[in-house]
């Protein structure tokens, strides 16, 4: 970490906004920053004045540290805000999505075309017996019917938790199981590098144990295009969504909702083997994502906006689905990978739909700075005004890539901040008034409160570096855990009380911009995706032959970090096909995203005379750096061994 800091801080690279930006800007004056620390209730009722209600609030924030509820007395939909208010309006036949299949295949619909597709779907819902208050759980590909499927929940009230589609049968069983859902909306499968990702067989598999869920509702995207199993079928609780949807009426009134109504579900990892069930509210949700959008992405009117991010994750629910169809723009969604058929394809679709605002991860900056510098050189990309980066800290290298390569030198690049529990951006310049560094989130936005705290918890002033804490309640913030209100005091608010930790490392430099340094807990960030250590490990340890595991994040330089497990077999076992066997055991528990890149099987681990697991060490092992004090070790002699194991590995 402490090289990071280093070169960060002689980055010495600025990037004022171009005139030309500012001038056309949706926030340009400075002042906005003072005008909502001097009243942030205020403030946050004037963006909240820009959605409809069906019933105003009548108090703004109730603050019950740690529990906020915002917009209290509001009733509202997020459907009817993304959706119907566009398609009753000025917006009704502007395009809202345009879905590039990897195939090739592009459908778009308008939003007047998507307020009848919602509806009927949300009729269909209703048909299979999803009412108000029932969880339904998604597991598709990157197809607009996933949007369709997210917004016709919230026109019923029915909260959705969506399962990002490489996570594994385990880990789909564990969520379905933790939320209770009652009904399923998946496909047959979705293209990833020319294959199909069989979606229903997965289903398959999770549902065999899992006994709340009735219905699946199964979208056909593959159909006879493949030969593949599409998994068993189940008279009675599958229905294709071909044969339902489309006969449905499109009168279908959305729900009006309590502001503080649960809108959503999502699983992250935290630093135990499970993850936890974020829940988000519509109130405050809405209003935090579609601000942001509007100020962070400058969304005018004619912009086309691509974010990059799966709909599985929390950048595609407040960054695909919410904030900008709140603000009634036009999305973007692509199913495939950014290599199928050749490295060109992100920038043809910039191309081809002329892109004009492109929110990506700096992972998948580095491995375009990899490929090399032909594959965007090839497009046209002069539509592009606006980039973004999101998921993990980016180096200043990739950013200025970034910058120069796709945003032809011209574009204002905005490293966004933020997590699955957040909701919305809380650190990021504001592109027509923050002067941009490289690698710098810079600051918090207008109403957010950041602070840069010590280990004991004391505020800590100027150029510092410490533990990242938020010292306010913001409009998107998560409400909870889902059936753990002792996981969510403890996780966030023990640390610091009265503060949420962020379990993030931050850096402040003398003009008071924070520059984020990856996280400080047992967190680990592969390719901007979150996974727990302990999560990896538990899956090891289910494996017969492994007694014990260790797992560590190692520095890599495309995905940023890789995932090293260290584990030691019980005894009888041995043979050179163990560590491929473990890792796609892994693989197999989690998702394919768990799969560990190096797997050491080993005779011991470090640990303290306590027992404790030296993970540090683990790290410099892996990272091949001199290793750190080793005094505190039960047996010195392990990790020499481990060193030595490791040097033939490599070698
Ligand atoms: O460590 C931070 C990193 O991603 C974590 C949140 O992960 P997740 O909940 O999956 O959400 C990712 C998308 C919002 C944070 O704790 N992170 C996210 N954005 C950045 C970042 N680290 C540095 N710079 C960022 N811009």
């Amino acid at each position: 970490m402490s090289e990071t800091i280093e070169a960060l801080l002689e980055e010495g690279r600025r990037y004022p906004p171009p005139e030309e930006f500012t001038r056309n800007a949706n926030l340009s004056d400075p002042a906005v920053y003072d005008r909502a620390e001097k009243d942030v209730e205020a403030f946050w009722e004037e963006w909240a004045d820009r959605l409809d209600w069906f019933e105003r609030w009548h108090t703004v924030l109730e603050w019950n540290p740690p529990y906020a509820k915002w917009f209290l007395g509001g009733k509202i939909n997020a459907c009817h805000n993304c959706v119907d208010r566009h398609a009753e309006g000025a917006r009704a036949d502007k395009v809202a999505i345009i879905n590039e299949g990897e195939p090739g295949d592009v459908r778009t619909l308008t939003y007047s075309e998507l307020r009848d597709e919602v509806a009927r779907a949300a009729n269909a819902l209703k048909e299979l017996g999803v009412g108000r208050g029932d969880i339904v759980c998604l597991y598709m590909p990157m197809i607009m019917e996933l949007a369709v499927a997210m917004l016709a929940c919230a026109r019923i009230g029915a909260p959705h938790t969506v399962v990002f589609g490489g996570f594994s049968a385990e880990s789909l069983k564990e969520r379905i199981n933790d939320t209770r859902a009652k009904a399923v909306i998946t496909a047959d499968g979705g293209w990833r590098r020319g294959k199909v990702v069989p979606l229903k067989r997965t289903i398959d598999e999770a549902l065999a144990q899992c006994p709340s869920v009735s219905r699946v509702l199964v979208y056909r995207r593959i159909g006879d295009a493949a030969e593949f199993d599409a998994g068993q079928w189940v008279e009675g609780r599958d229905v294709w969504w071909h044969d339902i949807v489309p006969k449905q009426s499109t009168d279908c009134p959305c729900e009006p909702m309590d502001s503080e109504d649960m809108l959503y579900v999502l699983y992250t990892s935290g630093s135990t083997g499970h993850p936890k069930g974020i829940v988000h509210t519509t109130g405050g949700y809405l209003v935090g994502t579609s601000a942001t959008f509007h100020w962070v992405f400058d969304h005018k009117e004619e912009d086309i906006y691509w974010c990059t991010a799966d709909v599985g994750w929390v950048t595609g629910h407040s960054y695909v689905v919410y904030g900008p169809l709140a603000e009634g723009a036009t999305v973007v969604m692509y199913e495939g990978a950014p290599d199928a058929p050749d490295k060109d394809r992100f920038w043809r679709i910039v191309e081809r739909h002329k892109v004009s605002i492109l929110y990506t991860a700096p992972t998948a900056i580095r491995t375009f700075m990899k490929w090399g510098d032909e594959f965007p050189a090839r497009c046209d990309l002069s539509s592009l005004r606006l980039l973004g980066t999101v998921g993990e800290p980016i180096n200043p290298e990739a950013w200025v890539w970034y910058r120069d390569h796709i945003g032809g030198e011209r574009c204002p690049v905005v490293d966004t901040w933020w997590q699955t529990e957040t909701g919305m951006i809380l650190i990021s310049p504001l592109p027509g008034i923050t002067v941009c560094k490289p690698g710098s989130a810079t600051r918090p936005l207008p109403g957010i409160g950041a602070a840069v705290c010590a280990e004991d918890g004391t505020v800590l002033e100027g150029p510092r570096g410490g533990y990242l804490a938020l010292t306010q309640p913001w409009p998107a913030m998560l409400r909870g855990i889902f059936n753990d209100p002792d996981r969510y005091v403890e996780q966030y608010w023990s640390q610091f009380p009265g503060k949420y930790f962020t379990g993030d490392g931050v850096k402040r430099d003398e003009e008071g911009d924070l520059w984020l340094l990856g996280r400080v807990d047992d967190v680990m960030n592969v390719a901007g995706h979150r996974i727990s250590t302990m999560e990896v490990e538990s899956a090891l340890v289910d494996h017969p032959a492994v007694a014990e595991a260790a797992v560590i994040g190692r520095s890599h330089d495309v995905k940023g970090q890789a995932i090293a497990a260290f584990v030691l077999l019980k005894s009888g076992y041995s043979g050179d096909h163990l560590p491929k066997e473990l890792r796609a055991h892994v693989a197999k528990m989690i998702g394919p995203i768990a799969r560990p890149d190096d797997l050491y099987i080993c005779g011991d681990l470090p640990k303290t005379r306590s027992g404790k697991i030296m993970r540090r060490l683990l790290r410099d092992i892996a990272e091949g750096r001199a290793l750190g004090d080793t005094t505190t070790l039960a047996d010195p002699a392990v990790v020499a061994s481990l060193r030595d194991q490791y040097e033939q590995t490599e070698a």
